[in-house]
């Protein structure tokens, strides 16, 4: 009998947390449009909200896809993203959205998004993409899951892993990428480990990369 209960106590608590992680949290109200100031405001999810009776489009509304973002330098790719951060109205709703742009062989490199998972589709041209995995038979091996993508094609890259895209065409592409946070949040792994402020102690970059230390002062330079 108290294995029956057991059991059972544990199918239900196995149901609500497979429930409970596989969509995201409800919003506690229809918007919460981000506001810096404080007065009349309710704290939620990292931000005030702006007064609902306040409420206006412009407030749901952001002008500036059609035309590329921001270069990353000596890379041939820019990024135009709308977050949290530029659109307020996002706020609690759990979704964001970039615009990225390629010269040709334009890279965006191996990078993470903490908390989203990014659904990309191609405008214009033909990118090399994939995200790496660990092998679950041998977690200190790496699967990589890549894919020639050309205009109209999809791809989906799981929340957290490493990822990049690759312009392997002679034209010029564009891509738009949805993602399920208002606020993904961008790990850059080169720079992140070799260009870190103050940087790592040469010895654990040199043990964990098997580079010898010229060599990783090297790669310090050039991402800091
Ligand atoms: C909040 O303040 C920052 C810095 O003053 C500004 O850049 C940003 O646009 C403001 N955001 C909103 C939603 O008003
Ligand atoms: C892009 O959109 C903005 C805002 O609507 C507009 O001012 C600008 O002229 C447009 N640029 C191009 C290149 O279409
Ligand atoms: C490719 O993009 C660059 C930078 O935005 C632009 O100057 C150039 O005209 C584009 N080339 C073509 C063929 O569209």
């Amino acid at each position: 009998m108290a294995f029956h209960l057991l059991t059972i106590i544990l199918v239900i608590v196995g149901l609500l947390s497979s429930f409970g992680s596989s969509f995201d949290p409800s919003p506690f109200q229809d918007f919460c449009i981000a506001a810096n100031e404080s007065k009349a405001a309710v704290f939620v999810n990292g931000k005030f909200c702006k007064d609902p009776k306040l409420a206006t489009a412009d407030d749901f509304f952001l002008a500036g896809l059609n035309v590329s973002g921001n270069p990353l330098p000596g890379l041939g790719s820019s990024v135009n993203s709308v977050d949290v951060n530029r659109l307020a109205g996002l706020n609690t709703l759990g979704i964001s959205m970039v615009r990225a742009d390629f010269a040709p062989y334009g890279l965006i490199p191996p990078h993470t998004h903490p908390r989203a998972t990014e659904l990309i589709v191609v405008i214009e041209g033909t990118l090399y993409v994939g995200f790496l995995a660990p092998d679950t038979t041998n977690p200190m091996k790496t699967r990589s899951f890549t894919k020639i993508l050309s205009k109209g094609d999809v791809f989906v890259i799981p929340q957290g892993l490493i990822h990049f895209q690759y312009n392997v065409g002679h034209t010029n592409a564009t891509v738009f990428a949805a993602f399920n946070s208002q606020n993904s949040g961008l790990i850059v792994v080169g720079s992140e480990l070799f260009g870190s402020n103050p940087p790592l102690v040469d010895d654990v970059l040199s043990k964990a990369f098997q580079l010898d230390k010229k060599m990783v002062a090297t790669l310090q330079g050039l991402f800091s």
